[in-house]
């Protein structure tokens, strides 16, 4: 049975990194009608961070053109106080999924990434599910249950 839910929102924004800023401001301002604990928000702001970054960055290699280029961010606050927010991108996809949610795993070569969104969006949220194909898409499913 599907659960009630009631309120949703869905974004299609340009994979620009002013947009990951954009993004958390919108999702913030939604979830905040829920009266989510100052930390509960922090945890959000942050776990929604590092899901649209790695949606610009790997994704789409950090674009210079946007033609196309578009994160896909949907929430859903359901009746019983908790949320589910998905982050998805069409673009190159992580060929092993497992592998890329260890700790400390990066594929970046310049030194600015440590390999810790993943675990991020892990400890700040309840469950993190990840499906992607290479090629194609990726798409990270946020779950967190307010108090
Ligand atoms: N949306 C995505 N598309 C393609 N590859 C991705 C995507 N998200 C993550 N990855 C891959 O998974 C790896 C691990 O991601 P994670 O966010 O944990 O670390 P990071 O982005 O490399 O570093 P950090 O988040 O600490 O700056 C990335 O280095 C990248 O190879
Ligand atoms: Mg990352």
């Amino acid at each position: 049975m599907k659960r009630a839910y009631f309120n949703t929102m869905k974004l299609a924004l340009p994979a620009i990194s002013e947009n990951e800023r954009m993004a958390r401001s919108l999702v913030c301002a939604m979830v905040s009608t829920l009266n989510p604990t100052v930390a509960e928000l922090g945890d959000i702001r942050c776990a929604l961070s590092e899901a649209v970054t790695n949606a610009i960055v790997h994704g789409y290699g950090s674009p210079q053109s946007v033609d196309g280029c578009l994160v896909y961010i949907a929430v859903t606050l359901y009746a019983d106080r908790t949320l589910k927010i998905t982050v998805r991108d069409h673009g190159c996809g992580i060929p092993d999924v497992a592998a890329a949610r260890e700790p400390l795993f990066t594929t970046d070569d310049t030194g600015d990434r440590s390999g810790m969104g993943f675990s991020v969006m892990e400890a700040f949220c309840d469950r993190v599910e990840v499906s992607s194909r290479v090629g194609a898409r990726t798409k990270v499913t946020l779950y967190k249950a307010l108090s």
